[in-house]
């Protein structure tokens, strides 16, 4: 046996959604880092609805079978090096040497890092335009290719972020769901004066609401939401006020109140939504929408244009790793505020059954590998 051989025979556990329906924890060989990866000893993964919608065939991007995850953090165990064989690997959808904002030069083994699951090519017109997570060749890691709910994972090295010693391990695990808070935010962009209304008070409308409130200081935040004990979330996570819209109507309540939300943010992502918030909305104002339903939303031209709203869609993040590791240094957001759960990860199939069934109780489940 060579040495290559040898390396290869070294077998990791990872949690795999064989397909639609099945997930399994395999064993399967310990993955080489091509030259532009590194490969990192993953410590601790954060569940995600997507996770459990790849797991239930439901995400329309995925290929099974997938090595699932998305939100985690290890050790760089290896730092894949030119060789003479990796000139015939080179993918060449893929540029290297596009603008990262990323620490991959200092990067060395046994730094602790977190990883942006975003790759992208770095030369379509979405890459060049500072959108590369509505990249022409997106691959997201865990689900596109291969992601972190495993021993060991390989990750473009420049999708790698050193996580700082003020900021625990718990809290780096939210990094990457925060960064989808830092992107919406960034588009609708934020001012002191805003009146914002969030709907929905799960995972990401509860990040939103740190970020709005925290980040940017808004002057009066609304969370909505149907399940008192979320609300109950939103208003230790920033919000002034939380309304359970299952009894009491947003319009009607705004109306009594006399205030006209300047940002509205949909993290519920129901379709009828953006029709009720185009409504409520005041002249001038911003709304955020980050849904994927398939199913259509009925909207009046007449109501956006003459109030002049701006409608902003977001996806994933672009580069938003580092404003939100800078946040987490600064103590702006609390990350350990949304952490109700944590599990082994050979436990995952109660970790993802707690997730996705007992939203009462539940809100982030963390995975310890
Ligand atoms: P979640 O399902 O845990 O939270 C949604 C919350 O909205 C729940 O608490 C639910 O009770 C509440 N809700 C449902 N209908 C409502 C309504 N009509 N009004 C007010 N609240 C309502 O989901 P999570 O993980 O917080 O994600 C939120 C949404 O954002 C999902 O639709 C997800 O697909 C989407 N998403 C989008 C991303 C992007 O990059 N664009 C990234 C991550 C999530
Ligand atoms: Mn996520």
């Amino acid at each position: 046996m060579n040495n290559i051989e040898k390396i290869k025979s070294i077998k990791i556990k990872s949690i795999v959604v064989i397909k639609p329906g099945q997930l399994e924890i395999e064993s399967r060989d310990i993955p080489i880092p091509k030259y532009d990866e590194l490969r990192i000893k993953v410590m601790y993964a954060g569940i995600c609805g997507s996770d459990v919608h790849i797991l239930h065939g439901s995400n329309p991007f995925a290929k099974y079978p997938r090595v699932i995850g998305h939100e985690f953090l290890g050790v760089i165990d290896q730092i894949g090096e030119h060789s003479l064989d990796d000139n015939h690997d080179h993918d060449s959808d893929f540029d290297s040497n596009f603008d990262s904002t990323s620490n991959e030069i200092s990067l060395k083994i046994g730094d602790k890092v977190v990883v942006d699951p975003v790759v992208s090519c770095g030369r379509c017109y979405a890459c060049l335009h500072d959108k590369p997570n509505v990249c022409e060749h997106l691959s997201v890691i865990g689900v596109h290719q291969d992601g972190g709910f495993s021993e060991y994972v390989c990750v473009p090295k420049r999708n790698a972020y050193l996580v700082p010693k003020r900021v625990s391990d718990q809290n780096a695990c939210l990094i990457e769901p925060f960064a989808v808070a830092a992107n919406i935010t960034s588009n609708t962009k934020v001012y002191p004066d805003d009146i914002a209304i969030i709907y929905g008070a799960g995972p990401i409308g509860l990040m939103v609401a740190q970020v709005l409130k925290w980040v940017y200081k808004v002057e009066h935040l609304i969370v909505t939401d149907r399940l008192d004990e979320r609300l109950k979330m939103a208003l230790a996570n920033g919000a002034d006020v939380a309304l359970n819209t299952q009894n009491e109507d947003l319009e009607a309540y705004l109306h009594k109140m006399k205030i006209k939300p300047t940002l509205i943010i949909d993290a519920a992502c129901h379709p009828s939504i953006l029709n009720e918030a185009i409504n409520i909305a005041a002249p001038a104002a911003r709304i955020g929408i980050m849904g994927f339903s398939g199913d259509a939303s009925s909207i009046i031209q007449q109501k956006i244009t003459s109030k002049e709203l701006s409608i902003y869609s977001s996806r994933l993040n672009s580069k938003k790793f580092p404003i939100v590791i800078e946040w987490m240094t600064q103590n702006l957001i609390k990350p350990e505020l949304l952490v109700t759960h944590q599990f082994d990860y050979q436990d995952i199939k109660v970790a993802m059954d707690i997730f996705e069934n007992h939203p009462k109780s539940c809100c982030k489940v963390i995975l310890n590998f």
